[in-house]
């Protein structure tokens, strides 16, 4: 097995890279930059991290290097993130989603990759409220933007790579991404959307907390740890995956106020003042459904009080 990760130095890139690592397997890790977070400092001169710098738009060197490695799995994480900032250059938006998602389908149909799993998001979804869910893999997509847009035009593409070549790929939808390496070196979204990271960032460096509303706000968030964990399980399972698309997420929305509160319980010295009401700016949103994946692969979340603790731990050591 040769396992090349996109996005490999991005939030969730370096995560799953360290999963593969961590048992002494080799990685290709594709991404435009090399840069590493703090858990994967000691890998930095480990031979069995082999960091290829390219861009994923161009086809050539991705079946290049997928050739020079021969690379019989991948797990396409690269992408540029965020609905907000996609409305803004949805031509860059598109043109990288969309097409290093169709070039990684390409390039796995023709040098014969024995599994690929792509990474999508929730925001495929659109903005289903809170009564309209829980959110299945069959439920009608409807994207607010051009990045939930791009990501629901790859996941109607691959299902048709499945049916007319029998290629062997998943596509994964997460909810908001939690946990080591978010924000270390500009990776993952650290935006209002991001509490977790927020508060943490604030009182472990002995400043206060402060946001006018957004204590009554849900959000849905998935460990990057348990996330980086699932999608190392579906590459590797033994019985190809029966199904085309998987939420893969927590599928549990905890109010602003409750995340506080647990941190509240690790961080005692903590000053977190904020204010009631929804995030502004921010619909609610409907949770997503895991069954699917749960019933196929039993996966079970951690609960969000011990990977709060676990983030907290990795943060101070
Ligand atoms: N962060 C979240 O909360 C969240 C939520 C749902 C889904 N997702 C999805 O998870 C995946 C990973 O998100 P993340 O937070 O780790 O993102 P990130 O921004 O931290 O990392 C993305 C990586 O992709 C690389 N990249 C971008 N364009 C590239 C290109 N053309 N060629 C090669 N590499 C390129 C970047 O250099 C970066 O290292 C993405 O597909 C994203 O859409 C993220």
């Amino acid at each position: 097995m040769s396992v090349m990760v996109t996005g490999a130095f991005g939030l969730l890139g370096s995560n799953v890279c360290f999963e593969f690592l961590k048992e002494n397997k080799k990685v290709v890790a594709y991404d435009l930059v090399c840069r590493y977070p703090k858990f994967l400092k000691p890998y930095e001169n480990d031979p069995n991290l082999i960091f290829v710098k390219g861009d994923l738009t161009d086809c050539w060197y991705l079946t290049e290097t997928i050739k020079k490695y021969d690379v019989t799995h991948i797990v396409h994480t690269a992408a540029l993130c965020d609905d907000p900032a996609s409305v803004k250059r949805p031509n860059q938006f598109l043109k990288t989603n969309i097409l290093a998602g169709l070039n990684i389908l390409e390039a796995a149909r023709h040098l014969n990759v024995r599994r690929a799993v792509l990474v999508s998001s929730r925001a495929a979804y659109g903005s289903y409220a809170p009564l309209e869910g829980p959110l299945n893999e069959g439920t009608f997509l409807q994207p607010i933007a051009f990045y939930g847009a791009a990501k629901a035009s790859v996941d109607l593409l691959l299902p048709l790579y499945r049916k007319h070549y029998g290629l062997d790929a998943v596509s994964v939808r997460p909810t908001g991404l939690f946990g080591p390496g978010q924000g270390e070196n500009g990776t993952g979204q650290t935006g209002p959307t991001a509490p977790i990271y927020n508060i943490l960032n604030h009182v472990l460096n002995g400043k206060p907390f402060r946001l006018d509303s957004g204590s009554e706000h849900y959000l849905e968030f998935v460990y990057i740890r348990d996330l980086a964990k699932w999608i190392k399980a579906i590459l590797e399972s033994p019985n190809p995956p029966k199904h085309p698309i998987y939420n893969l997420s927590s599928g549990i929305q905890y109010q602003i106020k409750e995340l506080a509160a647990i941190i509240k319980e690790f961080v005692p010295e903590a000053e977190i003042l904020i204010g009631p009401g929804t995030l502004r700016g921010f619909e609610l949103r409907a949770a997503l459904d895991i069954r699917r994946v749960q019933e196929e692969f039993g996966f079970v979340p951690t609960p969000i009080k011990e990977s709060i603790a676990e983030y907290i731990n990795y943060i101070r050591s």
